[in-house]
């Protein structure tokens, strides 16, 4: 039986979309069936971080229309055959999804897949009530700004609908240059969710061009953010992975 996992944050442009594309093709590459399912309804974009711009032809309330199946829906990444893209409607608003049937997807996905990222919207509203509506498990997103970490704290509150230690905290785009405050403020993040720490993605200039181009980050290199994906997959996957220094 697979788990989903649901990738959110307060405040958009934390990486949520990067971490599920990237930590998906990491679980990927471990062996996993994995699901990258994309909740941002009307502004999607995992296909482009997971270089697969127009794979998709069915997103996922085609399924709950009837007009498709999941297997239909939930298209193979071309480079890495464990790795599948289910994509959200852009024509649509939430309010027109049924909601029961959505959550109703995830028993089949989870028998289907070992793993199953849901790519959450920025916000609290309805998109995000919808996104974390089937998780069994929450990735809180933020970055070391005290603007992301405020909104990660609201965001924290909001997730105590999940079980008990099943919500973990990432900290996105940190820079080496800020070392010295970075431990306080790692800190300090750990200390105002409540939460604890999954993984800390180094700041990785190269991460918009690897989506630009169509390349999976994971696939060319093994240094920097893709390193600490890698961890991240490792981590959710039970195995026991220090965290990296940030050079
Ligand atoms: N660790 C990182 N280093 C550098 N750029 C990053 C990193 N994580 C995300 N980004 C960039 O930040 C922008 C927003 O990321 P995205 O994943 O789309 O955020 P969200 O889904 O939370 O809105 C993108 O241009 C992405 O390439
Ligand atoms: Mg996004």
């Amino acid at each position: 039986m697979g788990q989903t996992i649901v990738v959110v944050s307060g405040k958009g442009g934390t990486g949520k979309t990067s971490f599920t594309a990237n930590v998906g093709m990491g679980l990927a590459m471990l062996g996993h069936a994995t699901l990258c399912l994309d909740c941002d309804v009307g502004l999607r974009n995992l296909d482009i971080a997971m270089a697969m711009t127009d794979c998709a032809v069915m997103d996922f309330t085609d399924i709950l229309t009837g007009n498709c199946t999941l297997e239909e829906a939930a298209v193979p990444h071309p480079k890495q055959h464990n790795l599948f893209l289910l994509t959200a409607p852009t024509r649509i608003g939430v309010s027109s999804i049924d909601k029961q049937a959505f959550r109703d997807l995830f028993p089949a996905i989870n028998e289907q897949y070992d793993y199953c990222l849901v790519d959450a919207p920025a916000g609290l509203g309805a998109g995000f009530q919808l996104a974390i509506s089937g998780a069994d498990r929450a990735v809180l997103v933020t970055t070391t700004e005290a603007s992301s970490l405020r909104d990660a704290q609201r965001t924290a509150m909001e997730l105590n609908v999940l079980p008990e230690n099943s919500v973990h905290m990432v900290v996105n785009r940190c820079r080496q240059k800020l070392l010295k405050s970075l431990h306080q403020t790692i800190d300090d993040a750990i200390d105002s969710t409540g939460l604890p720490l999954l993984g800390v993605i180094p700041e990785d200039e190269t991460m918009s061009l690897h989506a630009g181009r169509g390349v999976p980050l994971l696939m060319t290199n093994n240094d920097c953010a893709a390193r600490a994906y890698r961890n991240i997959a490792r981590r959710i996957n039970g195995q026991r992975t220090p965290l990296m220094k940030i050079r």
